[in-house]
Parts: structure tokens; sequence; C-alpha cells
């Protein structure tokens, strides 16, 4: 159940990375929900097939375009295509990432690489894509996909944290750049989300349990409660709103993170 209205988008073309899973189908589908026109972007087609395949059930409009966001040259294509197709991008979100859970002594260097350059490198290439159709329609709103790991100390999550800490810097510096463009720069920092393949990887088992219950809000947040956040990024009720990150985490972050839950 949404609190915002169903035609809050209607009429614009938003570009979800990360689309084919977790956080990102969710975003998708609740975008398309509220009228915008999808597009669906992660490595894996059949994935991504899935999300289309429940927007259009539910009466939305959804496209398939799968890259790798490490492939700069194939995301400046797939937004040429999106502007031979609709001449417009209005909203772009950077959502897709790689992590597991490694001690820091014994992750391989092309370990840390390989996240840093989906995560970090990855939001960076989608963001550049982006750019010159956003521009040419006036400007829009990019939201990065970030986290809270980065605001403590999260053992076993060097390689996250350092590329998120870069894509809130990235979010931000953005921000400033693209303003006078028309081009709001924002990013959402989900804590532990239930039902997720990021939660599942870094919390299994009981760990989940502990980390729910030292929640301050006293639960794990939900898909539905980061689509939401990002309504209002995305919505006019944000519209002098750049540069920000909303942590919608309850109260996680604040109470000591992820940190003890994790540590043996
Ligand atoms: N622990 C330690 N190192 C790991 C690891 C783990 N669990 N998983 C992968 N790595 C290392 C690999 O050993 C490899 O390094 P090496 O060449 O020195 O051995 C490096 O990471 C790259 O692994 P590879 O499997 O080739 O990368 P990939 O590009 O196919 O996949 C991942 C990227 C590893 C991030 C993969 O988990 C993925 O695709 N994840 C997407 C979904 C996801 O992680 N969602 C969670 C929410 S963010
Ligand atoms: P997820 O479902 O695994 O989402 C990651 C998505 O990124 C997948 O759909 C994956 O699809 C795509 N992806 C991975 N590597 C890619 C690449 N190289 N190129 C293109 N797409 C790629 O996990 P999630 O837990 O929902 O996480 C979604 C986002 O929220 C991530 O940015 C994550 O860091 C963030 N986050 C999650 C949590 C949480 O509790 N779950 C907390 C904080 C932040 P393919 O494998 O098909 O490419």
């Amino acid at each position: 159940m949404s609190t915002f209205r169903s035609d809050l988008l209607d009429g614009q073309v938003a570009w979800v990375t990360g689309a084919g899973s977790g956080i990102g189908a969710t975003i998708a589908t609740t975008l398309a929900a509220h009228g915008a026109l999808v597009v669906a972007t992660g490595r894996k087609a059949d994935r991504l097939e899935e999300t289309a395949g429940a927007i259009r059930a539910a009466g939305g409009r959804a496209e398939v375009a799968p890259a790798d966001v490490r492939d700069p040259a194939a995301l400046e294509e797939l937004v040429r295509g999106i502007g031979e197709r609709h001449g417009r991008l209005d909203i772009t979100i950077a959502g897709a990432a790689g992590n597991f859970l490694a001690p820091a002594a014994s992750l391989s260097p092309n370990g840390f690489g390989t996240v840093v350059d989906i995560d970090l490198k990855g939001t960076f290439h989608t963001c550049r894509a982006a750019h010159p159709l956003m521009m040419r329609g006036g400007g829009g709103v990019i939201v990065t996909i970030t986290a809270t790991l980065q605001y403590t100390g999260t053992p076993f999550q060097a390689h996250a944290s350092a590329a998120k800490a870069g894509v809130d810097a990235l979010t931000r510096t953005l921000a400033v750049e693209w303003g006078p463009v028309g081009i709001r720069v924002v990013g959402i920092a989900p804590g532990p989300i239930a039902d997720t393949p990021g939660m599942s990887k870094l919390a299994p088992g009981d760990v989940m349990d502990r980390v729910a219950r030292a929640i301050p809000l006293q639960r794990l947040g939900t898909r539905d409660d980061v689509a939401q956040g990002v309504l209002f990024l995305v919505s006019p009720a944000a519209s002098w709103v750049s540069g920000a990150i909303l942590v919608v985490d309850g109260g996680q972050w604040l109470a000591g993170g992820l940190g003890q839950g994790l540590m043996p």
C-alpha cells in the first residue's frame, strides 16, 4: 500500500540497475505502479524478465535491458537506446551491487576490487551514462543505493564499506556538478532489509534475529520501506533535495550498526 498517488510518475521513464532481484526489483515495480515506464538492468536477463513480467501483469510498462555495470560502453549504448525509443530519461536508480562476508586479512585483491568495480565504479558508470539524456530532457533525479555499513567499523565488510563510502562521496559531488543542469542526485541508505540476497549473505541464520532485536524500531526493514523512500526522493515533494542521503534503517546505525552482531 503506497502513500503516494498512483499517477505520481505518469509519463516518466525510469532506468533501474539491479532490477532483477531484491530491493532493486521492488523499487522497479513500485516506480512502475506509480506510472513510470521502467527499463530494468542487471546481468541476468531471466531475472529481469521476471520483474518486467510482474510489472506488466499489474498493468505497468517495463523493458528489459541486460548489461554489466562494469562495462561503461554497454551502459552508454543502453542509454542511447532509451533516447531513441523514448526521447527522455527522468529517473535513474543506481542499485546494482555485489557483496559477501570476508575477513580483510584473507580477502584477495581481486575480491576487494570486484566489489569496488561493481558498487562504486559501476555506480559512476551508470550516473555518467545517464547524464547526457537526462540533461537533454531538462534534468531529473538520480538515486544511488548506498548503505550504512561504512558509518561505523563493520567487520568483514572492508570492501563493501570502502565502495559505499565512495558512492556517498560520488552522490554529493555529482549533486554539486549536475544541479545547474537540473539533475538532482540523492542517495538512499538501507539498513538490514528482510527477504533480500544482501541480508541473507550478511546475517545468516540466527544472526538475523539478533540483528532485528538490536534495531531501535525492533524489526528488520522491508523492501517496501526502501521503495517508499525512493518514491519520496523522486517526487516533487523533494524538489529542493539534492546531495542528501536518506537513511532508512529503523535507527540501526546510530545504535551501533551491524558490527557486534557479526563478530564471533
Ligand atoms: N569470500 C571471499 N572472496 C570472494 C567471495 C567470498 N565469499 N566471493 C567472491 N570472492 C572473490 C573471488 O575469490 C574472486 O577473487 P580471486 O580471483 O582472487 O579468487 C573475486 O571475488 C571475484 O569473484 P567472481 O566470482 O569472479 O566475481 P563475479 O564478478 O562473478 O561476482 C560477486 C561478483 C562475487 C560480488 C558475486 O557475489 C555477485 O555477483 N553478487 C551479486 C549479488 C550480491 O552480491 N548481492 C548482495 C547484495 S549487494
Ligand atoms: P540483490 O538482490 O543481490 O541486488 C543486487 C542486484 O545487482 C542484483 O539484481 C544483481 O543482478 C545486480 N548486479 C550485481 N552485479 C552486477 C553487475 N556487475 N552489473 C549489473 N548488475 C549487477 O541484493 P539486495 O540485498 O536487494 O541489494 C540491493 C541494493 O541495496 C544494493 O546496492 C545493496 O548494496 C543495497 N543494500 C542492501 C541492504 C540489504 O539489507 N539487503 C542493505 C544496505 C544496502 P545480476 O546478478 O543479475 O546482475
